[in-house]
């Protein structure tokens, strides 16, 4: 009977266990009044993703026609501008900082391998704003296009992945609510540097349309 009751106990605490790790994972990361900070860094992510998956249909397109209305140009800057400099640099010039202050050096590996991701990405944003002026002169660069682009697209998507479902919940366990709310603010600040206004939600509009009417 004894050894009944530690086995109901054992099941309870497992369940118990499920629940809390359920409410440290990215769906957590919602909440928006608890996680103000993990908030918007994923709502970004959600507008990336949706320009990486434009991006994607953009390179099957090209590869039986002509992409009209500078659109490798227009997707690099929305990555070089909204991408990197309005959200990385929330992540670089504030959310790395802090946590490493906070002493969270278990993350350190995670938080190197961001910052290069980061890095490469530039690299391939470059190459396809490179590319793009080339394109659009006329000159014969569809695979060049097509090889940096996949190539961002999946190291980013990787990336995000790599922050939602590992850095993120880590967040979310480091930082207090006050603590959030300090990072949002710092956001603010880094955010001056970068353009996440309107001027880039209707670039992801012009870019959907492009591939839609071809
Ligand atoms: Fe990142
Ligand atoms: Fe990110």
């Amino acid at each position: 009977m004894e050894e009944e009751f530690e086995d109901i106990e054992e099941l309870i605490s497992a369940a118990e266990t499920v629940e809390r790790e359920a409410q440290n994972t990215y769906e957590a990361t919602k909440d928006k009044k608890r996680f103000p900070a993990t908030h918007i860094l994923v709502e970004e992510h959600n507008i990336i993703k949706e320009v990486l998956d434009i991006l994607e249909k953009g390179c099957e397109i090209l590869k039986s026609e002509e992409l009209k209305g500078d659109f490798f140009l227009k997707a690099a800057d929305f990555f070089r501008n909204y991408a990197d400099k309005y959200h990385h640099s929330k992540e670089e010039d504030v959310l790395f900082d802090v946590l490493m202050k906070k002493g969270a050096q278990h993350l350190l590996d995670i938080i190197e391998a961001l910052k290069k991701d980061h890095v490469i990405g530039r690299d391939y944003v470059s190459k396809i704003q490179e590319f793009g002026v080339r394109y659009r002169s006329g000159e014969n660069v569809v695979s060049e296009l097509i090889h940096n682009s996949k190539g961002y697209i999946s190291l980013l998507r990787e990336h995000i992945i790599k922050e939602d479902e590992g850095l993120f919940p880590e967040m979310d366990r480091v930082f207090t609510e006050k603590e959030q709310k300090d990072l949002v603010r710092w956001f603010e600040e880094v955010e001056l540097s970068g353009d996440g206004s309107s001027k880039y939600l209707n670039l992801v509009k012009e870019l959907k349309n492009i591939v839609k009417s071809n």
